[in-house]
């Protein structure tokens, strides 16, 4: 393959690209919501396609929820596999009018695509089925197999995936999972990230009265299920962060000296970060930095709140129900399950008298590390650093991308997480946004991470 050649076309063909992007990203895929099955299916067919047409052994996966895309391309005897992996599922849009253009119809404003789903993970994942896309157009051969891995499930667990894995255990076979769904370290400073958080989410409902009772009448008689609720959230934490559930931190693998020193020399500042997210101050366990807090200590969060009145003006009640959703943040060997146990414990030992409550684990995941200095990121540097003119950095990240543990476990591959996206891209929130510059740096190093990746053969 004469790479300057491809990279020459890939520029050229920049528009259709773009619109390529604007289409896919104008189907509301989202997983969570029953009544957009249909919408959230044809996602599936319409990146089915377009990998059919491009040549590659396409099929859709039914399973029991949204279906899946399996892609590859011919073997290369003595050659890696990679195992591209995404999602074409995206986030509700609520709050709905705080989008400046609406969250389906992709629209580009300052040099950046606005859309749900822009940079998670349909304008990520689409720069490697472009690339390759691309490659086969030139009706040259692939110096390596790639497979395509597509869900529809991410955004809600990847539970079916994570079931369903063992038997596609052979199909899937790889050296290397490649995914882009997740963050530069900085606008123009891109990243590589070996290490993502785990997660754990609960539902609690505390249950009182057998139904709303007038507060004067009993207030002070009756055990308040939102009063109940308050006291139980607020013992799991203490203001500083630090979760009090007992033997919570047993199994935290600290950080280590040297990854404290090189994160230490990304340049950060509390203050830009701050200001950022609209906050006077930042917040957080004493003794690490922000950077320290957000990829490699665990947190506690709550994520939604109901009880008792909320319509217009007072209502004195005692609220019969009181409801909370909420999540750990996990970092790796911390396990979700033993985590379960241990909250049913906290609440055993904490819960006031005169309510009950159900405790609802919903979906857990546990975190990700791999080898910063694997050949797979050594090659995945080079191609960066060609596409973006700038090496990129090694950082973890915060969030969590469920199914990767799984990954590397059951099919013992090697894990690259090289993110397109830009912290303030407004992942999950209104007014999501893709950098377009971004996108089309991010398909020219896929390009040449497969001919980088293609370097490591055997015979070479
Ligand atoms: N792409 C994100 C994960 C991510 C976020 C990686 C930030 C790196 C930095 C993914 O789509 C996501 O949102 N995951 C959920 C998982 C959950 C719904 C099970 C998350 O992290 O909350
Ligand atoms: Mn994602
Ligand atoms: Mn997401």
């Amino acid at each position: 393959m004469n790479l300057p050649d491809l990279l020459d076309t890939l520029a050229k063909k920049s528009d259709r690209h773009l619109s390529d992007l604007v289409e896919w990203l104008k189907i509301p895929s989202i997983s969570s919501d029953t009544s957009r099955r249909t919408e959230t299916a044809a996602a599936a067919d319409w990146v089915a396609a377009k990998l059919q047409q491009a040549g590659l052994a396409t099929e859709l996966i039914p399973t029991h929820g949204h279906p899946m895309v399996f892609a590859e391309t011919p073997a290369v005897p003595g050659a890696p596999v990679a195992l591209v992996y995404g999602h074409y599922d995206v986030q509700p849009v609520e709050p709905i009018d705080q989008w400046q253009s609406p969250p389906f119809e992709p629209t580009v404003r300052n040099g950046n695509l606005y859309a749900r789903g822009a940079t998670d993970d349909k304008g990520q994942l689409l720069t490697h089925v472009q690339s390759v896309c691309e490659w086969l157009a030139t009706g040259q051969p692939l110096p390596l197999q790639i497979k395509f891995l597509i869900e529809g499930e991410e955004e809600v667990g990847s539970e079916n995936l994570e079931r369903m894995l063992p038997e596609l255990r052979d199909r899937l076979a790889c050296d290397c999972v490649v995914i882009s769904d997740s963050s530069q370290y900085a606008d123009g400073q891109p990243a590589i990230t070996y290490g993502l958080r785990g997660i754990a989410t609960y539902e609690l409902e505390v249950n009182g009265p057998s139904q709303d009772l007038h507060s004067g009448s009993f207030g002070g008689a009756v055990m308040n299920p939102a009063i109940a609720l308050c006291h139980l959230l607020s013992s799991m934490v203490d203001r500083e962060g630090r979760i009090q559930i007992e033997g919570f931190y047993d199994d935290v693998i600290e950080l280590s000296q040297a990854e404290r020193d090189a994160w230490a020399k990304l340049p950060q500042s509390d203050e830009a970060f701050a200001k950022s997210v609209g906050v006077s101050e930042l917040f957080g366990e004493k003794g690490f930095t922000s950077d320290e807090r957000r990829w490699a200590r665990p947190t506690f969060d709550i994520n939604g709140l109901q009880s008792g009145h909320q319509g217009e003006g007072v209502k004195t009640i005692i609220p019969a129900t009181a409801l909370a959703k909420f999540s750990f943040r996990l970092v790796a060997n911390q396990d979700p399950v033993q985590l379960t146990a241990a909250i049913e414990r906290h609440l055993q030992q904490h819960a006031p008298t005169g309510i009950r409550y159900t405790l609802k684990p919903d979906h857990g995941a546990p975190g990700m590390l791999a080898n910063p200095q694997s050949k797979f990121a050594v090659a995945a540097s080079q191609a960066i650093e060609s596409a973006f003119g700038v090496a990129p950095v090694m950082i973890r990240e915060g969030g969590s991308i469920p199914i990767v543990t799984r990954f590397q476990d059951v099919l013992g591959c090697d894990c690259l997480l090289m993110g397109w996206g830009l912290s303030d891209d407004n992942t999950h929130s209104p007014n999501e946004k893709f950098k377009i510059q971004d996108y089309h740096r991010g398909i020219a190093a896929s390009a040449i991470l497969w001919d980088e990746l293609g370097k490591l053969s055997e015979s070479k």
